[in-house]
């Protein structure tokens, strides 16, 4: 489970084809015949990483698994063997193991070719060293299980392995242990930068780290256990050293000098390997540069010259531009996205990956992952979440969170002569009533399809077609008013005993533009609006007390909302703040606001 980097290519196609895609470039090459067809398949170089590496995983799992059985006795560990040996010794088990492995390097070896800049977190330097260092501590033992078994068909008992590696040779018996924790903690990094952008990830935290811990401790206690035991039977035998040579047909010392050159030879290879990408990653980047650059510009006019074919989050990152990325630049987590200023035609056109992720957190057009976007001309970006964002944030964000401008229904109620009332009672019972008004005033808000911006003191804000358009907005409100009315009739039924005259409401609605966002501080913080049309709404319920009405709507408001004709008694009336006189509907109840209408249908269409 090598580690993983920023760029992100694709290999797609069907029975017939295998296409790379290349997010580099976005040009497709095909090794094989043409195939106009749709791809049926598709793997990203993100999946073929995750699935190799999670094979590898549940290979590490098993074999740690029977180590443990060490904790019961040496014969239980060769039981156990067995059906390891059957599960991962047989053609099927052999391809996908050596394969995963091979293609695991690989990948690691192609994300250090294309990674621009080598500055990372800890957690990812630590993932890529341990990475590149658990194949070198491991040779040894592959060569003397493995490759002795297909060269000298050596039978890899727990008893000639632990043999050689813990009573002959007990420093072989440390580098493995060390081979085994590196490798462990390797993939548990993956694991953790794949699962924590999961929901449920927090919740199962818990569990999660008692099974990370729990694995590899039980697997070395049963390492040492079965390492103690053997050692023990030919400290009282001395004779079963030489009986375990012969049933195992362990390697003689000629054939062992061959497995010594054979993992001397690996080791230059690999070592060639990793010096050879390097260099080609530096003649890449030297040639990147000849090539010229061009030009990111950030908020607050900062402009940075890049190479073609840096992501605009590796720029940031390259020169200390503080960038959200919580999941490495993997295109997962989407807290690296900004929104791109200016000609959107310009810009390289965005990955299936990257479009599910956008998809994901209902971004508008212009955004785009930084970690995916490569530019190819001269951008303008604006990083949309701040540098320290956690994984949260990356999930359920629609473009209100971020603050824009939209045309949305607003709602604000109050309850009359609370003052006189508060005076009259208890402060607990004050408490109790309003916390039961808010209650039914809030589920019917929600239940029609908005959402309760505020309560404040006795009075009520809440937003209406946020996340749909301001039609839906008016029809919800209006119905989320006739079903607070009916509620309120409810709760003076069953209050009546504690209140000395039923509780009355004002109601005000309005529609507009304005500016909606997740607005506060820490805890604080919720979507909001701001604007002249929350205003207006306010204005227009203080008038309900000038009108004695239960509830006021402007005129844009049935419009919108789909009442023809409203059949109430209409006014042009001043609002404060406002040139021009305003038209609005007075209703002394909002029952009357019509059941079976367009309203009920667009604010039917809206909550489903
Ligand atoms: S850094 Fe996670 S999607 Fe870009």
């Amino acid at each position: 489970m090598l580690a993983a980097c920023y760029p992100e290519r694709r290999y797609s196609g069907n029975w017939a084809v295998f296409k790379i895609v290349s997010a580099t470039t976005g040009n497709i090459t095909s090794p094989g015949a043409v195939n106009s067809g749709k791809p049926r398949f598709s793997i990203t170089v993100r999946g073929l990483r995750l699935g190799t590496g999670l094979i590898l995983f549940v290979y590490v799992i098993t074999h740690l698994a029977n180590h443990a059985l060490g904790l019961i006795s040496l014969e239980a560990m060769e039981a156990g063997r067995e059906y390891f040996l059957l599960a991962w010794r047989n053609p099927v088990g052999s391809v996908l193991l050596i394969g995963s492995l091979l293609l695991h390097m690989m990948l690691a070896l192609d994300a250090v070719y294309r990674r621009r800049r080598l500055k990372m977190s800890i957690g990812e330097a630590l993932q890529l060293i341990l990475g590149f260092a658990a194949p070198l501590l491991l040779v040894s033992h592959i060569l003397g299980t493995r490759a002795a078994v297909q060269l000298y068909e050596t039978n890899d008992t727990y008893a000639y392995v632990l043999l050689a590696i813990w009573v002959d040779d007990p420093t072989h018996g440390i580098r493995q242990t060390a081979a085994t924790v590196i490798i462990w903690i390797h993939a548990c990094i993956g694991i953790y930068y794949w699962l924590r952008l999961k929901t449920w990830f927090a919740r199962s935290l818990a569990w999660l780290y008692g099974l990370a811990l729990l694995v590899p401790v039980l697997g070395l206690l049963g390492f040492v256990n079965g390492g103690r035991a053997v050692g023990q039977l030919v400290a009282d035998d001395p004779g079963l050293r030489l009986d375990i040579a012969i049933d195992t047909n362990a390697p003689t010392a000629a054939q062992a000098a061959e497995l010594g050159l054979l993992e001397d030879r690996i080791f230059i290879f690999l070592g060639a390997l990793l010096v050879g990408t390097l260099i080609a990653r530096a003649f890449r980047l030297y040639t990147e540069r000849r090539r010229g650059v061009l030009r990111i510009t950030y908020p607050a006019g900062r402009t940075i010259e890049t190479v073609p074919g840096s992501s605009v989050l590796e720029t940031s990152m390259l020169y200390d531009v503080p960038h959200a990325s919580v999941c490495g630049g993997r295109g997962r987590c989407s807290t690296c996205r900004v929104r791109v200023n200016g000609d959107l035609e310009l810009l390289p056109e965005a990955s299936e990956d990257e479009r599910k992720v956008l998809r994901r957190v209902k971004a508008a057009p212009d955004v785009r992952l930084a970690c995916q976007l490569r530019p190819t001309a001269d951008i303008s970006v604006t990083p949309l979440l701040p540098a320290n964002a956690n994984p949260r944030d990356g999930f359920a964000k629609t473009a209100s969170t971020q603050g824009q401008e939209q045309e949305i229904a607003i709602l604000f109620a109050d309850i009359r002569g609370f003052t006189t009332l508060s005076e009259q009672k208890l402060p607990y019972d004050v408490v109790f009533i309003l916390n039961r008004y808010f209650r039914s005033m809030g589920e019917a808000i929600e239940g029609a399809g908005g959402r309760v911006d505020k309560f404040i003191g006795d009075g009520i804000m809440a937003l209406f077609g946020v996340d749909q358009n301001a039609e839906q907005g008016c029809a919800t409100a209006l119905k989320a008013a006739r079903v607070m009315a009916q509620r309120l009739d409810e709760l003076n039924d069953l209050l009546k005993a504690d209140l000395p005259s039923p509780l009355r409401i004002g109601i005000g609605i309005h529609v507009g533009p304005a500016i909606v966002g997740e607005m506060g501080y820490a805890r604080a913080t919720s979507i909001t609006a701001i604007g002249d049309t929350v205003n207006t709404a306010s204005r227009l319920e203080a008038k309900t007390k000038e009108f004695g009405a239960q509830l006021i709507i402007s005129q844009r408001v049935a419009e919108l909302g789909g009442i023809e004709n409203p059949p109430w008694p209409s006014e042009d009336t001043e609002v404060r703040g406002r040139r021009e006189p305003m038209r609005i509907y007075i209703l002394d109840d909002a029952r009357q606001l019509p059941e079976q209408s367009t309203t009920r249908r667009r604010a039917e269409t809206a909550t489903t």
